[in-house]
This record gives structure tokens, sequence and C-alpha cells, in this order.
């Protein structure tokens, strides 16, 4: 089973960025123990600050995959391309996010992505990718 992790803007910032927000850890401590913890799933990931690569990975993992998650970080609320882009492939895609986005800023309460996407995981800070994982094995 092939599963892909997108993570969009500024993730690349993890455990630096407003760590009161989205944690102390690194992103790539997290992905090790994860593979671990999943030996018999391959889990890719690609991260980019840049809509039209995401847009790109989305395309190239769209119809080989069995599961793309997506945390397209501020992209999520503003980003029609990239609800075209979910709609346009067959794999499922489920939204996460790190932090409970519906607890924060109003400009955060709305994703424009959701409703391409199978499912939205948010708040359970990087455990979010775990059990969107968790998901996908359950329906494939
Ligand atoms: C985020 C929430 C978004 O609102 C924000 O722009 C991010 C991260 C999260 O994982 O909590 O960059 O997607």
């Amino acid at each position: 089973m092939k599963l892909q992790i997108i993570n969009g803007p500024n993730l690349n910032l993890l455990g630096v960025r407003e760590p009161d927000v989205y944690g102390k850890n690194s992103f790539t401590d997290y992905l090790d123990n994860l593979r671990k913890t999943y030996p018999d799933v391959q889990i890719d990931y690609f991260q980019s600050n840049i809509e039209g690569e995401i847009i790109d990975k989305i395309h190239e993992t769209g119809f080989a995959y069995a599961g793309i998650i997506l945390n397209a970080g501020a992209y999520t609320h503003t980003s029609i391309a990239i609800y075209d882009a979910i709609k346009a492939i067959t794999t499922p895609v489920i939204e996460v996010h790190i932090s409970n986005v519906h607890a924060r800023e109003e400009f955060r309460h709305h994703s424009l992505i959701a409703g391409a996407c199978k499912g939205v995981i948010a708040g359970f800070e990087f455990d979010s990718y775990r059990l969107a994982i968790e998901a996908l094995i359950k329906n494939n």
C-alpha cells in the first residue's frame, strides 16, 4: 500500500514555527516513527511552499497511490486550484491539520478544499497524520 503525505507552505518550519501552536518536534523525526509504526505501508513525503508544485504532486500520485494525506497549510483557506486538483484525481484525499483550525482565527474556519476530500482531521497535533493513515487503511 502506497500513501503520499503532502505538506504545504510554512510546514517545512515545523519545530521552529510557532511552537506553542505546532509543537517543538521536527516533522522528519515524526515521519521516521510513523514509518516504523506501519512497516507494510510505503509512506512517501513531499513538502512545498509553492501551490503549483503541490498540484503537480497531487496529479502525479493521484491515480496510483491508495491515499493522499494533505496538509495544505494556508492554501486550505484560499485555493480553488487545489480543490480542482483533488476533484480531478481518483485517489482519496484526507485533509489534515495539526491545530484545531476551528478554535483559531475566523479565516481558518473555512476550508476551500474539504468538499473535494474524503474527510478532514484537525486538532490532534502530529497525530492527525496517523489518524488519517488509519482511516485510509480501514477504507482500503
Ligand atoms: C495548518 C492550519 C492552517 O490554518 C495554517 O495556515 C497552517 C497549518 C495546521 O496544520 O494546523 O499553515 O494547516
